[in-house]
């Protein structure tokens, strides 16, 4: 529809500032976004848990699960879906891309 496939996607960071491993969190538009490096594949969710506004980036990561450090809900950061309660709803997810330097993202 004459859009070219990275029209929607934003620059966030560049890829020197996220190493395998680490994480960092950006705000985008009105939203926080946690960004993921896990093992060179980047990921991206809303900062914020379903839950109780929880801060999803400050929790622990065991391959691609983050546990929230408020209440301990669980959520996948390759798509954003709950994987355990306290949450019931998944947590907003975006597409990322690497355009030369950058780290871009687009919600889903
Ligand atoms: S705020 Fe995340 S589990 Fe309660």
């Amino acid at each position: 529809m004459g859009k070219s496939p990275t029209a929607d996607f934003t620059s966030v960071a560049t890829v020197d500032e996220l190493q395998p491993g680490e994480r960092m969190v950006v705000e985008l538009g009105r939203r926080w976004v946690a960004i993921f490096n896990v093992e060179g594949t980047y990921y991206a969710i809303e900062d914020v848990c379903t839950h109780d506004d929880g801060p999803l980036a400050e929790g622990e990561l065991e391959g691609c699960v983050i546990t929230c450090p408020r209440h301990g809900a669980t959520f996948d950061i390759r798509t954003g879906k709950v994987l355990s309660a306290p949450a019931m709803v998944d947590v907003k997810s975006y597409d990322v891309q690497v355009r030369g330097n950058d780290i871009q993202v687009k919600p889903r």
